[in-house]
């Protein structure tokens, strides 16, 4: 059995999505863009492909020895620190080149100040990339007390000169590349700091940022922040897309994969009978062509397979091998149903009898819907639910009561207790 791994893809080898053309439709795009900066928002939903989009584009820029630098948010937690941290990972880069390290110490050193002065409290836990040791900061701190920190009282001055160094690091016509990647799994203040750094201190530089983010994901955040304000306002106003929407300028929206592509490009590791049509037409209609959602489901099917064949004795027949799946579908996205099941394994036939027989005679539903058992109707009007256990000429067909039982031993013998583990397998 070979394990999916979720990383994302870095070499143009790897890209079984096909995204080649749109990095370089974005390269393009940003290659010759002026003026600058200039930001370009990736979006996309969870586990869609932004940061492999990412990183198939950082690729492409070192090979045409465009500068790129790769920015974590998430990894500071505290707002100013993540603001300093930006600042610091750029001018880390920056010092690597003959000639400028003078120069981007000392704004090293002013980024830092700007940062304590910012509210930062205790200098010694500011994480300062490593250009600034840790120790040396009370020090500097001291010594820039009444020398430089002078200059920087005014931002703009900051903002000038750190200009200038990008310029200098970059050349005229040159452009620094800032990958900042998962904004969206930050804090939301931190979030919105990183936004507005980048306005606020970086307003003038030669530098192209890339945000990947889950567009509702940073709408939610943005509204958060302003939704008080604005809290009288029109819909559109408070809407944090307006925000965003001053901040990016170039937006691209990751495009749908297929199904197709992505059954293609995991087939082979599904144990067994990879091709067959009616296992991959359930996942289509159980999970959609989310890529990550895909791999997680391929990865825990083949394990839950061996489980079950260890635990019987024997290989599993194909109507076994679609209702494990079938299963696995249920706990990952129709859980409150898992747990009637668990509970009740006869709710499998009674809820599947019920869709049949409203697709049947649909003049009679609400005869069969009064038919129902109470702890049943929740699920009536699932149509997901429907499409996957109740598809007409479907192979899953209907297990035995031992069946369903013997499959959710097996399932939690997998993926764990039910309430403990992750929602999406
Ligand atoms: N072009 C591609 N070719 C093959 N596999 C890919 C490609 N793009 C993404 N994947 C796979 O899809 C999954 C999700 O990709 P990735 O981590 O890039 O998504 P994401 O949108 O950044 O996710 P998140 O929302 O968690 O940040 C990963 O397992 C990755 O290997
Ligand atoms: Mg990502």
């Amino acid at each position: 059995m070979r394990l999916l791994t979720d990383n994302p893809v870095t070499e143009p080898a790897d890209d079984a999505f096909h995204f080649g053309p749109y990095v370089s439709m974005l390269h393009a795009a940003v290659e010759r863009a002026e003026p600058l900066p200039l930001t370009v928002g990736v979006f996309g939903s969870w586990g869609t492909g932004k940061s492999s989009l990412l990183r198939l584009w950082e690729h492409r820029l070192k090979e045409k020895k465009v500068p790129t630098i790769w920015f974590n948010p998430w990894k500071y937690d505290r707002k100013v620190e993540v603001w300093a941290a930006l600042l610091h990972t750029i001018l880390a880069e920056m010092e690597t080149k003959q000639g400028l390290r003078e120069k981007a110490l000392r704004l090293a050193k002013a980024a830092t100040w700007l940062s304590v002065r910012a509210g930062l409290g205790t200098a010694a836990s500011l994480a300062t990339g490593g250009v600034v040791k840790s120790g040396d900061v009370d020090t500097m701190l001291t010594e820039l007390a009444e020398g430089d920190a002078e200059q920087y009282r005014q931002i703009n001055r900051f903002e000038n000169d750190f200009r200038d160094a990008v310029e200098e690091f970059v050349g005229t016509d040159g452009r620094l590349v800032v990958f900042v990647d998962d904004l969206d799994r930050c804090t939301p203040e931190s979030a919105m700091t990183v936004l507005e750094s980048l306005k606020l201190f970086l307003g003038e530089s030669r530098c192209v940022f890339v945000l990947a983010l889950d567009l509702d994901v940073l709408a939610a955040v943005a509204t958060n922040k302003f939704g008080d304000a604005f809290k009288d306002a029109p819909a559109e106003v408070v809407s944090g897309l307006a925000y965003l929407d001053k901040i990016v300028q170039l937006p691209f929206f990751l495009p749908d994969v297929s199904f197709e592509t992505l059954r293609s490009a995991f087939a082979s590791y599904v144990v067994q009978r990879e091709d067959d049509d009616d296992f991959w037409e359930l996942l289509r209609r159980g999970l959609g062509a989310n890529p990550r959602r895909l791999k997680r489901f391929v990865n825990v099917f083949n394990m839950a397979l061996g489980i079950a064949a260890a635990q019987a004795g024997s290989a599993q027949d194909r109507a076994f091998r679609l209702q494990l799946a079938a299963l696995l579908v249920i706990r990952s996205r129709h859980r409150d149903f898992f747990h009637l099941l668990a509970a009740d394994p006869t709710s499998w036939e009674t809820l599947v009898t019920f869709f049949r027989r409203r697709q049947d005679t649909p003049e009679k539903r609400e005869q069969h819907r009064l038919a129902l058992p109470t702890e049943l109707d929740p699920f009536a009007d699932d149509r997901t639910l429907e499409a996957l256990l109740a598809w007409r000429g479907g192979p899953v067909g209907v297990p035995s009561v031992e069946t369903v039982r013997s499959m959710i031993t097996t399932v939690r013998t997998t993926t764990g207790p039910d309430r403990l583990s992750a929602a999406d397998l």
